[in-house]
């Protein structure tokens, strides 16, 4: 048996769970008419499969009617939950992981505009500024009422046959209760810290009533609000005390912060450029303090800093959860010493941005994740091997030759810089994105591992390709910036990508237009500004960067404002023409006749790119399918069969941004789906 410490087992009470490492609640807003269904059970069995000791299913499982699914939610109030939950426990408990489920209600962390239209209910007035909603401040028969909830949500998931429940207590009603900055209730539901707490122990009491004392239950909550006036670090010791006290708990899920706004959220689950296992020794203080079994997650991506809160006993379990995003085989990696082959999450945050925009998560650079069924994670071994050539070395085309490499195929990649990357590169030369560059490293070594040729400094033209006598021929070849968006000027100004390759210096006083709304835009603005320059983001849209979702908002806000970055939403950048040694800019608006100008230095634009598509139209006369993709073929994982020119020597397929610009989710995506089963 392995001396690992991150696999030894875990007595939890009677449940002896395999190994230390879980995967934390998380919904990832897979739930079809609010149950977890054959997508979200696949997901969870997957990683069962390959060794986790414990899953916690779903996030904030709702107990009550009025706590409506804004993250897409289970609905742990409905009877029918029992037969899904069975299933999915079934099938986990055959693999030999045990599941839990987080049960909440989310208290005024939702909106009444979802689900029944209930007006939201918390023990005050406070709004929460990420929903938005104001509650209604709760009376004596909603207390009543939604204890009863959990209670029985609570004896569904005991008949579901799972081996356990967590409550969870931060942002959430339960701990709404507890902090002194959302309950204005007097005794004996607010006051003094006992009558704040009175709340969430009633629930406990009538949940050990319902399922008796065997049922195992933690709660998952925040020993530390890292707010003025909120329940601060103190409280929280005094709070755990209390729970592992009363006799009612049976582990403790310690995470430390609040999660009321964006950047409060961020700090309690760090992204990309943030420090690693931020909270571990928090943790691993309220585990010495208590000596009670003690869970947590936060940023720990990678086996060693797991095995450090194991080892170092700061842990008794520890979450690894966006990990098993990444890579749902990491146990079985581990288990087999392939650490080097765990797909590192890369702290994107792509996974749960998604869900607060009402999406469901996907990971950045794992498109089988949230689609085990359709779009498996195993890529089987092709019958025949044949030699694929792929020409770019981004995201796109490193996936391509790292799935067609799997397949047992012959690869050769053309990439016309001296290393791989694409716009990966780019992003990453900001220390803040560093960690992007693992998506291509990675896939790097997969390649390399498996005998991909790859050649750099290559910018390869039809006889290149030709000569590599290719049965499959796929062009990864991305796009280069777009910036003639103007009325006049366009010689004028320089790109986003211009700043982020340093081929361009940032100005003094500096206009940067973006009307892509992505990284690009505001990571150049981040760079200008970062040297003292004055920077203004204009953009037509009503909010910008739209497409840089919430929490990956944070870390620029922190940047851009303290450098007093000013944002325009609704103007348009018309025309730019010289002005002496300066630039003027003149604004349109899309709203009305209006104009405005300003006078800088510098202007970027950024616009996206247009298709790097040369190539593929040189090729596409000379392959069997013309370039065709079978749509209805790619969407459900069927292989691709056109055949428009049997004389053509090779098929030809592009993807990434080499079709339109995207994402670098859907650049890896369009890779997998042709290449899987080529
Ligand atoms: C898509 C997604 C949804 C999440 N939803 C919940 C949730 O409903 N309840 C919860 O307690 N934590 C939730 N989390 C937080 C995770 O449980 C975990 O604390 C967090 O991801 C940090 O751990 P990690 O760095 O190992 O991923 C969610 C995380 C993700 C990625
Ligand atoms: S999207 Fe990013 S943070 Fe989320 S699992 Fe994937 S790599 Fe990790």
């Amino acid at each position: 048996m392995s001396n690992d410490p991150l696999l030894q087992p875990y007595q939890l009470k009677h449940l002896t769970l395999k190994n230390r490492i879980m995967i934390t609640s998380h919904e990832p807003a897979y739930p079809e008419d609010g149950m977890p269904k054959d997508r979200y059970r696949a997901y969870h069995v997957e990683r069962a499969k390959a060794g986790v000791a414990l899953t916690m299913t779903a996030g904030s499982a709702s107990v009550s009617r009025d706590s409506p699914p804004v993250f897409n939610n289970v609905l742990a109030w409905k009877d029918e939950v029992v037969g899904w939950m069975s299933k999915l426990a079934q099938e986990c408990h055959d693999e030999g992981c045990a599941v839990m489920i987080q049960l909440t209600h989310l208290g005024r962390r939702t909106r009444w505009d979802k689900g029944d239209w209930l007006p939201v209910i918390s023990p005050g007035y406070e709004r929460e500024p990420a929903h938005r909603a104001f509650p209604k401040k709760m009376e004596d028969w909603d207390i009543a009422r939604v204890i009863e909830d959990y209670a029985e949500a609570a004896e569904r998931m005991q008949a579901a046959g799972l081996d356990g429940i967590e409550l969870e207590a931060y942002g959430h009603l339960m701990d709404q209760f507890w902090s002194p900055l959302t309950n204005d209730l007097e005794a004996p539901y607010g006051g003094d810290l006992d009558n704040r707490l009175r709340f969430g122990f009633d629930v406990l009491r009538a949940i050990r009533k319902r399922c008796g004392e065997e049922f195992i239950v933690g709660v998952r909550y925040t020993g530390d609000e890292c707010l003025p006036g909120g329940t601060g670090r103190e409280e929280g010791l005094a709070i755990s005390h209390k729970l592992k006290d009363s006799g009612l708990v049976d582990f403790l899920n310690v995470v430390r912060g609040h999660i009321d706004t964006d950047p409060g959220l961020t700090d309690l689950i760090p992204i990309q450029g943030m420090a690693g296992a931020p909270h571990l020794d928090f943790a691993g203080e309220i585990r010495a303090a208590t000596n009670f079994p003690t869970f947590h997650a936060a940023k720990i991506p990678d086996v060693a800093t797991a095995r450090h809160a194991i080892a170092s006993g700061k842990l008794d379990m520890v979450g690894m959860t966006r990990a098993h995003m990444a890579d749902p085989h990491l146990v079985r990696k581990l288990t087999q010493g392939r650490e080097d082959d765990i797909r590192p999450c890369v702290g994107a945050n792509y996974c749960l941005d998604r869900i607060y925009q009402g999406g469901m998560a996907l990971c950045l650079h794992n498109p089988s994740t949230g689609r085990e069924i359709e779009m498996p994670h195993a890529i089987a071994k092709a019958e025949t091997p044949k030699r694929v050539t792929i020409v770019g070395a981004g995201p796109a085309g490193m996936e391509a030759a790292r799935v067609a490499a799997e397949r047992g195929h012959a690869v050769t990649v053309f990439e016309a810089a001296d290393q791989p990357g694409g716009q990966i590169r780019l992003t990453a030369l900001q220390e803040r994105r560093r960690e992007m560059s693992s998506i291509i490293a990675w896939r790097f070594e997969q390649c390399e591992k498996r005998g991909v040729s790859f050649r750099f400094n290559a910018f390869a033209d039809e006889a290149d390709v030709l000569d590599t006598a290719p049965d499959e021929v796929i062009i990864a070849t991305g796009g280069l910036p777009h910036t003639e968006v103007l009325t006049g000027g366009n010689d004028l100004v320089v790109s986003a990508w211009d700043i982020l390759s340093g081929d361009v210096k940032p100005g003094q006083n500096v206009l940067v237009y973006d009307d892509a709304g992505d990284h690009a835009g505001l990571q150049a603005a981040d760079v200008i500004s970062a040297t003292g320059a004055r920077v203004e983001i204009v953009t037509p849209d009503r909010a910008f960067a739209p497409e840089v979702m919430a929490m990956n908002l944070v870390p620029y806000m922190r940047a851009l404002q303290t450098r007093d970055t000013t944002f325009t939403v609704t103007w348009r950048l018309r025309s730019v023409s010289r002005d002496g040694n300066q630039l003027r800019a003149v604004l349109g608006s899309d709203y009305g006749d209006v104009t405005r100008e300003r006078q800088v230095d510098q202007v970027v634009v950024n616009h996206g790119t247009r298709p790097l598509d040369e190539l593929y139209f040189a090729l596409k006369p000379l392959s069997r399918n013309l370039g065709e993709v079978d749509y209805e073929a790619l969407s459900t994982g069927v292989a691709q069969s056109v055949e428009r020119n049997p004389g053509g020597g090779f098929r030809l397929f592009r993807i990434g941004d080499a079709v339109a610009a995207r994402n670098t989710h859907a650049a890896i995506y369009d890779a997998l789906r042709i290449t899987r089963d080529l």
